[in-house]
């Protein structure tokens, strides 16, 4: 809070607007003059066939999600994030956002100097302007970035499944992604910033989430939402793992839970496009710095945020913000305890705030939510909403059918 005055504190609350990450948002689509010049010149170019993560990244560099990447990161910004969470040039990142290719496509693209990048259907909807290849150590990087070489993990899986070298450069996007899934709900950083101010929000508290929205969920929200102006609920809709629920069921719970629940004025749902890594602590600071990109001033992490199984510690991703100060993040960081209703107090509540025990306490297993559904029983309302449960009945019936 170093360079704060008490001018900018309501409640201990910043009302300054969230500057981007390295302090510009980035834009890289073109034009469409620009864009059928580039797909004159690339027209006899190697084309590299994204993944879907792939195809993610590009839209989140593309769009200033991820300011201040304007392309896929070269060995050195590589390396120094891998190794001590930073770009060469210092600034906090965590993730390594490379693009894998295979040793042949690589050579190729760095002869050619350029590339053309066509989503997982083949259909080209980038460039990439090629300043190096690279090969990593896939093994160390796992290690580094996930804590773990385990091939059970999900991110280390498609990390060793992935083509051996990397190509590095700045990428230009041909057409814009809101022709994708949520059209109406996919809004750039600019676009979010724009709706905030709007509304005249200046205090916005970010929610990552890549679940239907359940009671614990929604009390994070609403403790939160007791001290800033709005709410955005931000679910990733990128590639997930095979058991998570699918995003276009989550986003029909996501709507039926705000028009019940939720005061319509005070919070905007929209789409956060990025694919889940199931990095942890990792992927909770890339998480906090695409939000502060897309104008949040707050952003919450509860428990195991980003987690998988039991790999990382329940409040490791809450620890990691301590390693850097408030202002190379730039977002402040709303940490929660694990919340859950206690039949005692007869609310919603945490070990902060409920003198009870566990006995108390509903507390379910995402597995055994999961199983109570495919029966096609709900889940208790003290779990999870009903309107939010039925749908989620209904989906796995569907799911069931043959
Ligand atoms: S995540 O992979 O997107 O983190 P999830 O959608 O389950 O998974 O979580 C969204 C956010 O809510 C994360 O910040 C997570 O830490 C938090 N969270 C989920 N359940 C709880 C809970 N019972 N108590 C506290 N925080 C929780």
């Amino acid at each position: 809070m170093g360079e704060q005055t008490t001018k900018d504190l309501v409640g201990g609350v910043s009302h300054r607007p969230a500057l981007p990450h390295g302090g510009a948002l980035v834009d890289r689509l073109a034009d469409p003059d620009t864009a059928a010049r580039w797909r004159e010149k690339v027209a006899s170019s190697p084309v590299l066939r994204l993944s879907a993560r792939g195809s993610a990244d590009l839209e989140c560099i593309g769009t200033g999600v991820y300011s201040p990447l304007e392309g896929f990161l070269g060995k050195a910004d590589y390396e120094r994030v891998v190794e001590e969470l930073r770009l060469a040039d210092g600034t906090v990142w965590s993730l390594p956002i490379a693009l894998p290719a295979t040793e042949d496509l690589a050579s190729a693209a760095l002869e050619a100097g350029v590339a053309a990048l066509a989503d997982p259907h083949g259909h080209i909807t980038a460039v990439i302007e090629v300043d190096e290849s690279f090969r990593p150590d896939p093994l160390r990087e796992a290690e580094r970035v996930f804590g773990t070489t385990d091939a059970m993990h999900p991110g280390v899986k498609s990390l060793l499944a992935a083509p051996p070298a990397r190509l590095a450069g700045r990428v230009t996007l041909l057409e814009h992604p809101a022709h994708k899934a949520f059209a109406a709900e996919r809004l750039s950083p600019a676009q979010t910033r724009a709706a905030f101010a709007d509304r005249g929000w200046k205090t916005i508290v970010g929610f990552q989430t890549r679940n239907p929205v359940h009671r614990a969920h929604e009390y994070l929200q609403k403790v939160a939402l007791e001290m800033v102006d709005g709410l955005l609920l931000h679910p990733l809709v990128g590639e997930t793992k095979d058991d998570d629920i699918p995003a276009d069921v989550r986003m029909r719970c996501y709507q039926v839970l705000l028009e019940s629940y939720y005061p319509r004025d005070r919070v905007l749902l929209s789409v956060y496009p990025a694919a889940m890594r199931y990095g942890g602590p990792r992927e909770a600071i890339v998480h906090a710095l695409s939000r502060k990109n897309y104008g949040c001033t707050h952003f919450i992490v509860g428990r195991d945020h980003a987690g998988v199984g039991s790999y990382y510690g329940t409040f490791e991703a809450q620890e990691i913000f301590d390693r850097f100060t408030r202002e190379e993040i730039g977002i402040d960081i709303l940490k929660f305890e694990h919340s859950f209703f206690c039949t005692a107090c007869d609310a919603m509540a945490t070990t902060k705030t409920c003198p009870h025990t566990p006995e108390k306490r509903v507390a379910l297993s995402g597995s055994l939510v999961r199983q109570m559904l495919v029966e096609g029983s709900a889940p208790p309302p003290e779990f999870s909403r009903p309107e939010v449960a039925q749908i989620l009945i209904d989906a796995y019936r569907k799911e069931k059918r043959p």
